[in-house]
Order: structure tokens, then sequence, then C-alpha cells
């Protein structure tokens, strides 16, 4: 089921509604320079009640503490109290920032997240980890806490690159694979673009939303939604001092290509299942050669997911089902990575 603190649908209607409900002595609506232009112009003139609007400079480079600050002093000079509201309005930076701020701002204040790109409605705006980089390491300062109420609203989407929109789907693709092999069949029949968006939302997030309710603080099970983060992320990180930077999802894209094959050489998945993950992968991510083995493996071994000094790695079963712990080689990662180099060649 999907939490009943989540709503999707029309943002103002929800946001009205959960106003009047609740009796706020101040409202301040969190956006970056994107989301003021194209997201809070498509409900400004629909909220029926007064607040302040804070702008902050968009790029997880701002997602630090010295935004955190420049928040709090907002607040703080603007005499917000205990029974105030912020409302973040915008993609993940903006949502695991600003619910970070609010929930330390005189030791918690309500807030509302407004995911508004695709990454952050299927996959940030459930699960309750809130927080910011610091120093070089990215989310190292941070919380659990359930928003007070979280509105998904697809309509902010059509103002997305197809870049960002194609990025944020690699997590839709990642919630198909580990948990509903039907679903993932009926995406693959389509192409990528023409999907509905509401639907697609909607249906990751009760995914996400199950696979998070038994395991808030990441335990065990929701270790799964990890699938193509192992190799993924370490490429994304490797790649990030590089000329051609990935997107996450990019990187995700080709790392659950990568986790996939090496479901297969571990006797997961077959040839069959693996062919047709990777087929609709590159049908979606058109992507180049990677390179940079070594760093990506050195990025693979700092994984916060492994233990002992040994790589583990959340792997797929069958299409559909997806486990965790799994110990791998780094010769396995090394195969996969020329696997997928082939693929592409
Ligand atoms: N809390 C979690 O569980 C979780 C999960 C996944 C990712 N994240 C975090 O989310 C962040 C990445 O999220 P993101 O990809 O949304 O990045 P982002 O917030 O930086 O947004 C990407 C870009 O799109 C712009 N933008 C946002 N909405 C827009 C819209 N509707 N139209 C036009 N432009 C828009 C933003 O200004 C930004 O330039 C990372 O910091 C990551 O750590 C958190
Ligand atoms: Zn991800």
């Amino acid at each position: 089921m999907i939490p009943d603190h989540i709503m999707i649908g029309d943002s103002s209607s929800h946001l009205n509604r959960y106003l009047s409900e609740n009796n706020y002595s101040k409202i301040c609506i969190l956006v970056d320079e994107n989301t003021h232009s194209n997201c809070l112009k498509k409900i400004e003139g629909d909220i029926n009640f007064d607040y302040d609007i804070f702008k902050i400079d968009s790029g997880e480079e701002e997602k630090n503490l010295a935004t955190c600050s420049k928040v709090w002093n907002f607040l703080t000079e603007n005499l917000y109290d205990r029974k105030s509201l912020i409302i973040n309005l915008g993609g993940g930076v903006i949502c695991d920032m600003g619910g970070f701020v609010a929930s330390t701002f005189k030791r918690g204040v309500d807030f509302v997240n407004i995911p508004t790109t695709l990454l952050a409605q299927v996959d940030a705006s459930v699960g309750g980890k809130l927080g910011i980089d610091f120093n070089t390491y990215k989310n190292q300062i941070g919380i659990f806490k359930i928003p007070n109420l979280i509105i998904v609203d697809t309509k902010f989407l059509s103002s997305l690159s197809e870049r960002e929109l194609r990025s944020g789907y690699a997590e839709v693709i990642k919630h198909c694979l580990i948990k509903d092999a039907t679903k993932f069949k009926e995406i693959t029949k389509i192409n990528w673009k023409d999907n509905n968006w509401e639907e697609i939302v909607r249906h990751s997030i009760l995914i996400k939303s199950e696979v998070v309710e038994n395991d808030l603080t990441e335990e065990g099970l929701r270790k799964i939604l990890n699938f193509g983060h192992t190799i993924g992320h370490a490429i994304e990180t490797t790649y990030l001092e590089k000329k051609n930077k990935f997107f996450h999802g990019e990187a995700i894209a080709i790392g659950m290509i990568c986790e996939s094959y090496i479901s297969f050489h571990k006797k997961m998945l077959s040839e069959n299942e693996l062919n047709t993950i990777s087929g609709y992968i590159l049908s979606v991510f058109k992507s180049n050669k990677i390179e940079y083995h070594e760093e990506i493996l050195k990025n693979a071994k700092h994984d916060k997911k492994n233990f002992n000094k040994k790589i583990m790695i959340s792997l797929l079963e069958e299409v559909g089902k997806c486990n965790f712990d799994f110990e791998v080689s780094e010769d396995e990662i090394k195969k996969s990575i020329e696997y997928y180099n082939k693929l592409i060649s």
C-alpha cells in the first residue's frame, strides 16, 4: 500500500487541503532557480495561503552546510517558530536538504516535500532519507525522517530535459527488475517516452514503499534497492572527475547491465533474461564504452554496503526477484564491464 502521507495527483488541491487542516504560523517554500521558474509558477496562483519563497542555487554542489545555514538564517531572521512549515519544491537536492533543514530547525518543524524530478518522485520521495553532502562525501550528514506530507504531481515533469527524465527512468526500470516481472515486460513493449507517468510513478512508489516499510534503516531487505548501484555508483564516482560526467541514472543503467551479467555469471539469471534486460536498457540509454576499470574497482571497494573488506552486492535471482548480500569478486566486476563494453561496440 502507498502510505497515507504520500498523495499523488494535483499538487495545489492536496496542498490547500493540508494547509486548511493545519494551522501554521508561517510557511516557507524552498525552491531553486529552475523550480522557481518552472514549478512554482504552475501552482502559485492556486495556493490560498500566504507564504515566503526562499530560493537557493540549483545543483548537487549546493547540497551542503553553507546552503543550510542560509535557509536557517532566513527562518531565524523572519521569526519562524515551531509551528511553521517548510515546503520543499524541487528535485532530490531540495527535498533531501530542505527536509534536513526543517527537521533540525528548532529541533524540528513540519515539512512537505513536493518532488519535481522523476528521480525525486520515484525514489527520493519514499523512505525518509534526508541530508546533505559533507566535504567530499555524498549524503554524509543526515537523518531518517518521514515528511508530514509528500505530494507527487507529474505535471512538473513536463519541463524536465529529456536527459533528466531518462536518468530518473533508470530507477523505474530498477523497481520493475527487482520486484515486478509483469510490469517489466509491459514497459519493454512501448517507447519509454510514451509511458503514463502518473501510473509509472504510482507503481514505483508502491514498490519502494513496500520494500522500506519493514526496513527503514537498511538492515536487510532495503538493500535490494541498491541493485545496479554498486557498480553504477562506482562508475558515477569515477567519471565525476572526467570530462564526460554521467547523470546518476545513466550510470545506474550501466550498473544494472553489469550486475545482471554477474547474476547470470552466478547462474541465477538465464542468458535469455540477461539479453532481454541488457537489450531493453540499451534501447533507452545509449552510452559510450566504459574505461578506467581499476578506478571503478577501487570505488566499488569503498561502497558502504561492503562488509569485512568483501564487495557485497544485490543481484537478480530472476526478473522481478532480487536478493542481497552476495559476495562478488573483482574479476566478476571486470568481466561484467567487459560484457557491457562488448555489447555496445
Ligand atoms: N532521499 C533519497 O532516498 C534519495 C534517493 C535518490 C536520490 N536522492 C538524492 O537526490 C539528489 C538528486 O536528485 P535530482 O536528480 O532530482 O537532482 P536535482 O534536485 O539537482 O534536480 C536536477 C535538476 O533539475 C532541475 N529541476 C528540478 N525539477 C525540475 C522541473 N520540474 N523542471 C525543470 N527543471 C527541474 C533542478 O533545478 C536541477 O537543476 C541527489 O542529491 C541524491 O543524493 C535521494
Ligand atoms: Zn539511484
